[in-house]
């Protein structure tokens, strides 16, 4: 093993998204990672990381889609390089399920959230970076710093070429401000669906805010995940006569397989997501954060200031 310094910067690669851990670090000019997770026969992980001792380490790993084992190799990765000696240890955590857990809707309910944030801290974490994480609230829920990087620019780059005639749609009212800030990238007005959750894969839709009339809309959300939530906003604004030609942009696409299905009826013209969580389906236009997330690391290991690179809300 060779001797580390906090000088040095190492990225450990989680399994969830070894391709987007991997491009990392490569542009931050090291090799891919040589760490593993291996699975017992029983379904247990058992991480194995390399060359951490006295380092600046970074561990990428998406706690999604699915939760379980990712979250659970992000938690033993974490304690792995704490205690391997790592001088300093980050989780670097591009989609961050449980965030829609942010509080209890009803008694008897978890604040998964919160649970998850102590978990990482517990685990080793002594600082959190996420990108355009469900809730801002998740700062606050987090014993430990928590840098909230956005995609959005990086979408809304995609969606260029867009602006007279378009209208950015927030597709329930938590999206309000995010649809506000691509609105502002792309120069075009905001309307809003108000949208009613019913269970994690049925939602309704049916008041609108703004007008849509002729208008080419094109929904922002933090996530897809079955796609109620853009089926629904698509049929309120189709009843309110937008173009039939709608685009769709999201950070995180931990699109469930039904999903699929399901925006493939819809008159979508484009779907963009970014790499935060591995896309495996062509449907989707991926758009990647590595240079955000290479930026954001390179930045906190020199001390740097990440201000244009955080969520302005
Ligand atoms: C919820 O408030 C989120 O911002 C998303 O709108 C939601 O999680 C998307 O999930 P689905 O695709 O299952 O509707």
């Amino acid at each position: 093993m060779s001797e580390m310094s906090r000088d040095d910067l190492r990225i450990v690669a989680g399994p969830a998204n070894r391709v987007l851990a991997d491009t990392v670090a490569r542009e931050l000019g090291g090799e891919p990672d040589p760490s593993a997770v291996e699975r017992f026969p029983d379904g247990e992980l058992r991480p194995w990381v390399r060359d951490v001792h006295g380092a600046d380490v970074y561990v990428v790993q998406p706690t999604g889609p699915g939760g379980g084992d990712s979250i659970v190799a992000l938690l033993l990765l974490l304690d792995a390089c704490h205690r391997a000696g790592a001088s300093r240890v980050t989780a670097v955590v591009p989609y961050f399920g449980y965030a829609r857990q942010d509080r209890r809707q009803h008694g008897g309910q978890a604040v998964g959230a919160r649970v998850i944030a102590d978990a990482l801290a517990t685990a080793g974490a002594e600082r959190l970076v996420v990108v355009d994480p469900h809730t801002p609230a998740l700062e606050a829920l987090c014993e430990i710093p928590v840098e909230m990087v956005t995609a959005v620019p990086v979408l809304a780059h995609g969606l260029a070429g867009t602006g007279d005639g378009f209208v950015v749609v927030a597709p329930d009212l938590g999206a309000v401000k995010l649809a506000e800030r691509y609105a502002a990238l792309l120069d075009t007005p905001v309307a809003i669906v108000r949208k009613h959750r019913e269970s994690g894969s049925s939602v309704h839709a049916k008041e609108l805010i703004g007008d849509v009339a002729d208008r080419r809309p094109i929904i922002v959300d933090d996530m897809i995940s079955t796609g109620g939530t853009i089926e629904a906003a698509a049929g309120v604004l189709l009843d309110h006569g937008a173009i039939p030609e709608i685009d769709v942009a999201a950070t995180h696409g931990p699109l469930v397989p039904s999903a699929i299905r399901r925006l493939h009826a819809l008159p979508i013209r484009r779907l963009l997501v970014t790499d935060s969580v591995a896309q495996h389906d062509a449907f989707a236009e991926v758009h990647t954060i590595a240079p955000l997330l290479t930026d954001t690391i390179r930045r906190l290991h020199e001390d740097k200031p990440l201000d244009d690179l955080l969520i302005r809300t």
